[in-house]
């Protein structure tokens, strides 16, 4: 194979995902050439320390703490950026475009934020930004919404994009176990950060439903602008309730647009809360670290994507694939072949306007009447109770656990009606509170 046919690769970051990249596109090499007709040569590799001991053996020639040996180098057109967090990934990301490079990228926190910039950056430099492996690991998501559901007005997206809470919910679930104990252990077995943060206050969750709706609605979402409730206040009895009811508690992810009138732009709703999903629902058997996005198109129906959301081979797969692909566009001299189309009329509506249906738990004074006040609150404020449960009764507080579920109703009005009833002398506590998502069930936005 000649020069010619070789296509230069600047790879930026050499940990968990930048390694699986160097080892397939090695170990891979025979078949990605008969794929590209090119020979993928990884010129250069920007790490932090190039001493540091690896998993992987790599000519130390190739490893370099200076950027500008990639971005400053014109033989090389593909920058792969895998260094993570937003600075100064952010400013590479930029700096490739702008030298003309083609950027694939696993990095959701950059393209949460700055991603629909990229774009048209790319857009104006005739460069072409991949970011698959940036939600869901090696699960198709992106290029599934790009191109395989675009005749599809997509409806509805609920994902379980997170494995680190997933993990943890299971084990709660399965268990009977606190989050205080599950934790320590997810944090032991790899699965979970030092600082769990971004994870379990579903602040990375958010970043990755703001990139699939942007793609799937058409517009632009901004991350902070996702409400959002992590796992933390969750206790066991919310799991046995759950159960009970039905039900299991997942991490969702979810989006829905509404139906608008011909020539008007929908709005949508975008969040992120546990929810009690069906125990029937596809999405109630997804355990563990495993992640699935299940997705409702106006033509296509129902449809479920599964996988690992995260891990070497998984994400490289994702990224080698995206890899590839912008190969196949060098070799066919075009770029931005399919566009980022942006509606900028559809507007996020806001969460106080959203109905569903809710679960909360109380710790109430074990006496007649008290269910009597709590439901002529909820129906002051329209909200129709649909089952009522008591369990648990502590004798030497003179309490009971009560628990109720709702019909549909708005959000503005169930925080409102939650308001009121925490501050009756007769509740001592209100110790849970979750919404229930009836998956299978008709579009309700
Ligand atoms: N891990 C996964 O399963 C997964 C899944 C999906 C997406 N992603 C995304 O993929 C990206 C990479 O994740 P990862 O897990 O591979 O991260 P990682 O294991 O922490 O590796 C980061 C790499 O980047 C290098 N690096 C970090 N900051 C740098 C800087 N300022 N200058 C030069 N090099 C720097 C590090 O160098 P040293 O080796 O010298 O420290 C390391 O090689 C992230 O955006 C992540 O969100 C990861």
């Amino acid at each position: 194979m000649n020069n010619d046919k070789t296509i230069n690769i600047g790879l930026m970051g050499l940990g968990v995902v930048g390694s699986g990249v160097l080892r397939i596109i090695h170990e891979k090499a025979r078949v990605l050439a008969l794929e590209t007709d090119r020979n993928l040569r990884v010129k250069k590799i920007l790490v932090r320390e190039k001493a540091k001991v690896r998993d992987i053996s790599v000519d130390a020639a190739l490893l370099t703490n200076d950027p500008d040996e990639i971005l400053d180098d014109p033989t090389i057109s593909i920058v792969i950026e895998l260094i993570g967090g937003v600075e100064p990934a952010y400013a590479y990301a930029k700096r490739a475009i702008l030298a003309g490079k083609h950027l694939v990228t696993g990095n959701k926190d950059v393209m949460a934020v700055h991603g629909p910039e990229l774009l048209r950056l790319a857009n104006e430099k005739s460069v072409d930004v991949y970011f698959e492996a940036s939600v869901g690991g090696g699960i198709p998501l992106i290029g599934s919404f790009r191109s395989d559901l675009v005749a599809n007005e997509i409806r509805e997206i609920y994902a379980i994009i997170n494995g680190t809470t997933n993990y943890i919910l299971t084990r709660m679930s399965r268990e009977g176990a606190a989050l205080t104990e599950v934790l320590p252990d997810a944090q032991r077995l790899g699965f979970a950060e030092a600082d769990p943060t971004k994870d379990v206050e579903g602040i990375d969750a958010a970043y990755k439903l703001a990139i699939l709706t942007s793609l799937a609605f058409r517009t632009e979402v901004d991350p902070a602008d996702i409400p959002r409730t992590g796992i933390m206040q969750l206790e066991p009895a919310d799991f046995r309730y759950a159960q009970d009811l039905g039900y299991v508690i997942k991490l969702l992810a979810l989006a829905r647009q509404e139906n608008a009138a011909p020539q008007q732009s929908a709005r949508y709703e975008a969040s992120v809360y546990p929810a009690l999903v069906p125990q029937t629902a596809p999405l109630a058997s997804v355990d563990g670290v495993y992640n699935a996005v299940y997705v409702v198109g106006d033509l296509v129906g129902n449809v479920m994507f599964y996988g690992r959301g995260a891990g070497s081979e998984p994400t490289a797969s994702a990224i080698v694939a995206d890899v590839i692909d912008v190969a196949h566009n060098i070799i066919s001299q075009v770029t931005n072949r399919i566009p980022y189309t942006i509606d900028s009329a559809k507007t996020m509506k806001p969460m106080d306007e959203v109905e569903t249906r809710f679960y909360f738990r109380l710790w109430v004074a074990d006496r007649p009447g008290v269910l009597a006040k709590i439901a002529s609150i909820c129906g002051t404020h329209r909200i129709s109770i649909a089952s009522v449960i008591q369990k648990e009764a502590d004798p030497e507080e003179q309490t009971a656990e009560i628990v109720i579920t709702t019909h549909d109703a708005y959000e503005r009005a169930m925080q409102a009606a939650l308001q009121d009833i925490a501050a009756l002398d007769v509740v001592a506590r209100v110790a849970g509170f979750l919404r229930i998502v009836d998956l299978g069930e008709p579009v309700r936005v």
